[in-house]
């Protein structure tokens, strides 16, 4: 498990991470009342980090929380939180919870002080075994809420899934929904087709990932159009690559499915081809 470094942000402040404490009735505790990001940091530089900070604002606006830092003291905050950690390879995760309030309403009070929470963990490439076996997908039917777009901290049904997903050898679920692909427990979802690569489109029912934004520009340095289509189901079994993309684990070949190999059972070429690229992008705009 990635432990969390020695400094850790709280209402604006760097702390020590072993002294950070917040109320139990921080709303966020008590309703997942809250909204959070993963950003990754690579050579000490966080990746697509006004991406990542859009989506943040774009997650507070659909829980009507006004958003507590401008953009700049966002970017201050987190190069001050990856600083303060060393730099190099980081995970950083940012919460914002709509506050506290002594009780227990559905409705929130007006107008609460956010509490603002951040950590990182060193992020740990993947071995070159780890590349070369790649994953193994599990389809599980989807039963998140249909607000999947909103990067909400309440994360128990994906939990669930992942565990589920675990207990049959898998390294991630892979969700349907109506009989049609979703996305990753944590994570976009791309698939190969006698060449032609597709990914679902945006929408309710999954998370608008800055990876896959990341992996669409990965493509088109590459020079390979990407396909945004609905994905049915039982396609899944015939195609060629599938990959899983996110902040954490970048772009990850699924290699088997359900215990069924996908394609020959290894990472495909145009995989291959996406990996090396991204760690260009990723040397192009981080440094290293
Ligand atoms: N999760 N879909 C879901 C449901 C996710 O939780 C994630 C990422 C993604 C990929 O989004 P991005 O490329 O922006 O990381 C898609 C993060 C890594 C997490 O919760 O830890």
């Amino acid at each position: 498990m990635p432990e969390a470094l020695s400094t850790t942000l709280l209402n604006g402040e760097l702390i020590a991470t072993h002294e950070a404490r917040i109320s139990p009735f921080d709303r966020g505790f008590l309703f997942a009342d809250a909204v959070y990001e993963v950003v990754p940091c690579s050579n000490g530089q966080p990746l697509r980090m006004d991406a990542h900070l859009a989506r943040l604002a774009a997650s507070l606006d659909a829980l009507g929380l006004s958003n507590p830092y401008s953009t700049a003291r966002w970017r201050e905050l987190l190069c001050g939180l990856i600083e303060a950690n060393g730099g190099g390879n980081l995970g950083v995760y940012l919460q914002v919870t709509r506050g506290t309030s002594i009780g227990r309403d559905f409705l929130p009070p007006p107008a609460l002080e956010p509490t603002v929470f951040g950590f990182a963990w060193r992020l740990v490439p993947p071995t070159p075994e780890q590349l070369t076996r790649g994953l193994a997908g599990v389809t599980l039917e989807d039963i998140r809420w249909l607000r999947c777009d909103i990067k909400s901290t309440a994360l128990l049904a994906a939990v669930m899934l992942r565990r589920q997903a675990a207990e049959r050898g898998g390294g991630e679920a892979i969700l349907v929904r109506d009989e049609h692909l979703a996305e990753g427990s944590s994570s976009a979802v791309f698939v190969v087709k006698n060449g032609l690569i597709a990914t679902p489109p945006a929408s309710c029912k999954r998370l608008p990932s800055i990876t896959r934004q990341v992996v669409g520009d990965v493509l088109t340095a590459l020079d390979l159009p990407l396909e945004e289509r609905e994905i049915a189901t039982n396609e899944l079994t015939g195609m060629n690559e599938i990959w899983i993309a996110s902040a954490t684990r970048e772009a990850c070949a699924i290699t088997r499915l359900d215990g069924r190999p996908v394609g020959d059972g290894c990472p495909g070429p145009v995989w291959h081809r996406v990996y090396r690229e991204f760690q260009i992008l990723k040397q192009r705009e981080c440094g290293a």
